[in-house]
């Protein structure tokens, strides 16, 4: 784990109501911004959304929301089966799988996997990234043309390797996204996620992860890896689907 200690603050616009900004303040622990100062990092509550940005720093893009009802999203929902992680997550004879997102980040991929018909647990350890992605899920629930697939998707805040001790329920499907994105402006990150690199990495060693999720046996274990990036040490997956950046290591077990 290691930090950039980037002075965060909570920015919010004199419209937001006052005890939703008292939740974020104090679940966050943020200090209440005034005024944009410098180039801190700043999470901004308007009316409309809670976004992380960083003003004053002209390298980096404007600010990082969550947005489900973006038209890419909706588009991608829309045909699901194409998804290659939807592939490697799929398992038979389910009708409505239980699939627990262990490392939720911005909820793109259990969007994905709740607009393929699964019950999406997603849990995400590090809390601004979590309240970006809450906001992001209270949005969506209001837009009808996407209620439905929000409906699916349900996130806890904090570290799932507590969770896995003893799971509530058990999954047919663990999934492990753990590439937290490099911090280095060489590294091809995409530009909205470059604002995620400010943030303190919280992650827990990817083998980690593994370890827990085969633990409880689920019938797949899947991960996402860099396309040339090494295994997970542990057991050998049992098979691999490739794109073209990135490839998906299945555990089959159950
Ligand atoms: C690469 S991002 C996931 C991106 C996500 N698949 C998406 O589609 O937006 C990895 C995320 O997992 C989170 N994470 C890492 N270890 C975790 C843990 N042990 N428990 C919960 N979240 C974790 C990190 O904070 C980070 O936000």
């Amino acid at each position: 784990m290691h930090s950039l200690h980037q002075p965060l603050a909570l920015l919010a616009d004199p419209q937001c109501p006052a005890d939703r900004v008292r939740l974020l303040t104090e679940s966050l622990g943020l200090p209440l911004a005034t005024e944009v100062r410098g180039s801190a990092l700043l999470l901004h509550l308007s009316p409309e959304r809670l976004e992380l940005s960083k003003p004053g720093d002209p390298d980096l893009p404007g600010a990082l929301w969550v947005d489900f009802t973006r038209p890419a999203a909706r588009k991608r929902a829309l045909h699901p089966g194409r998804e290659l992680l939807v592939q490697a997550a799929k398992v038979r004879h389910a009708a409505s799988p239980l699939v627990i997102d262990a490392t939720a980040g911005l909820g793109r991929d259990g969007f994905l996997l709740a607009a393929a018909g699964f019950q999406v647990r997603m849990f995400e350890c590090n809390p601004i990234v979590a309240a970006l992605l809450q906001d992001g899920l209270e949005r969506a629930a209001r837009s009808p043309q996407i209620a439905a697939i929000i409906e699916r998707m349900r996130l806890t805040v904090g570290n799932v390797l507590d969770y896995l001790q003893q799971p509530a329920e058990q999954p047919e499907v663990i999934y492990l996204d753990p590439m937290f994105p490099e911090r280095s402006k060489a590294a091809k990150v995409k530009q909205d996620l470059q604002l995620l690199q400010l943030l303190d990495d919280q992650s827990q060693a990817p083998e980690l992860l593994l370890q827990a999720a085969l633990a409880i046996r689920p019938k797949k274990v899947v991960v996402k890896r860099p396309l040339k990036g090494p295994l997970l040490a542990g057991p050998a997956p049992s098979y691999t689907l490739k794109g073209k950046a990135i490839r998906f290591d299945v555990y089959v077990g159950g």
